[in-house]
């Protein structure tokens, strides 16, 4: 090697990256900021108080005492880790009751549960698509999604996309694939995005007609939709009918990890085929006891269900009522179009000053143009922090001219 100086022709991609640091040079950089501490809808973050509007903690639970504290009994029970996959060492008696308790929650024979719902996406398609089945994938569908449709790619499936909630694009997909081939349909339930909801009805009358398969991903319907918040199969009173349903911990469950429920025989041959599943280490055992105590307070107090719808409807009325683009819907997530990069990051600071922390989406994440505030309500939010973000929005909007 002598002196040598080895070129790392691989990092130069890394080297000249360099538009997050632009953003932060000019003080406007909102992503990876540091919260302190968290009550739920009120976190600190640089010493200050500030409303938190753009969590996943759906009903709020991620603060519930009853769910700190089943947290912590399990730790002292069973300790930090399973230190171990689910096939070997790593199940713990808790995992099994969890498993047990969300299958009949959502009306389904098994449930199977993995370490995040990211992993579930691709523990659940990867395995049960062969050589020449197809994966018929929304266009917008999660990154988890479309990570499970690419390690299928690479086992000789064949991966369809259609147009995003588009049901004559489908069709005429499906129609161009033998009636007899294995066929999934994967859409998520609630985009997480724009917050719209898939048309599961007419999507299952195609899946019916065609031989196909129906798989959603409910990371961002259930606790939110649906009887008692059971999602969207519930929404369109499809319970039954939808195969195979994919949820996350992150989200209404306040904890760490995701589960896929459906028929007994599917579920156990995920169990013995998963490689995401197998080759992993299962949740830890406050994860698990968190997600199933937030499992309780969901059966046990649907109000909060209600609640949240409440909560989302009175932002998304108010600001549209102010003269905000905002996508109309049913779901927690608030969509407010700003269009331009440089303003949304701009009005981003401008509430971050005023205490109110929301999310910034921008090109990629969204159509080039239509930067958004992407504003997310839980059930524990009240009247007085979503009237003090309808002040501040209309302030901040009529300063910078968006409104
Ligand atoms: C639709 C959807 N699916 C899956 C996931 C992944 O879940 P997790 O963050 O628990 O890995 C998310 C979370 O961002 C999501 O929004």
């Amino acid at each position: 090697m002598g002196n040598m100086v080895q070129q790392k022709t691989l990092f130069n991609k890394c080297y000249n990256y360099t538009r997050a640091d632009e953003v932060k040079a000019r003080g406007i950089y909102p992503y990876f900021r540091a919260i302190e501490e968290s009550e739920g809808p009120v976190v600190r973050m640089g010493g200050r108080r500030v409303i938190m509007a753009g969590s996943n903690n759906y009903l709020g639970l991620a603060a519930h005492p009853k769910v700190k504290e089943a947290a912590i009994d399990a730790l002292k029970k069973y300790g930090t880790s399973c230190s171990g996959s689910r096939y070997l060492t790593g199940t713990i008696d808790m995992h099994e009751t969890l498993e047990r308790e969300l299958a009949a929650y959502m009306g389904k024979e098994a449930a199977l549960i993995m370490s995040t719902g990211y992993q579930t996406g691709q523990g659940v398609i990867e395995p049960l698509i062969s050589r020449g089945d197809y994966i018929i994938s929304d266009k917008d569908n999660h990154a988890s999604i479309v990570a499970g449709n690419f390690m299928s790619r690479g086992k000789g499936a064949n991966v369809v996309r259609f147009k995003h909630n588009d049901m004559n694009d489908l069709e005429r997909r499906l129609k161009r694939i033998p009636y007899e081939s294995g066929k999934l349909i994967v859409t998520d339930g609630v985009f997480s995005t724009f917050g719209d909801i898939s048309p599961l009805d007419d999507l299952y009358q195609l899946a019916y007609q065609y031989n196909a398969q129906v798989l959603v991903d409910d990371a961002h319907a259930i606790g939110v939709i649906g009887e008692g918040g059971r999602g969207t199969a519930s929404h369109f009173n499809l319970d039954q009918e939808i195969d195979l349903v994919l949820c996350t911990f992150s989200k209404t469950f306040a904890s760490l990890g995701g589960f896929v429920a459906g028929e007994e025989r599917v579920i156990n041959y995920l169990k013995h085929h998963s490689s995401a599943f197998i080759f992993s280490a299962s949740p830890t055992p406050p994860s698990v006891a968190a997600a199933y105590a937030a499992l309780q307070i969901l059966k046990s107090e649907p109000e909060r269900v209600n609640k949240l719808a409440y909560n989302a409807m009175k932002i998304r009325r108010g600001l549209q009522s102010l003269g905000f683009r905002v996508l109309d819907g049913q779901t927690a997530i608030v969509p407010v179009i700003i269009g331009d990069d440089e303003i949304a990051f701009k009005f981003w600071t401008e509430l971050f000053e005023h205490n109110i922390f929301v999310n910034v989406f921008i090109s990629p994440a969204t159509p080039p143009g239509k930067a958004m505030l992407r504003n997310s309500f839980m059930a524990t939010h009240n009247d007085e922090h979503l009237d003090k973000i309808l002040d501040v929005y209309g302030k901040v909007g009529r300063k910078l001219g968006v409104i």
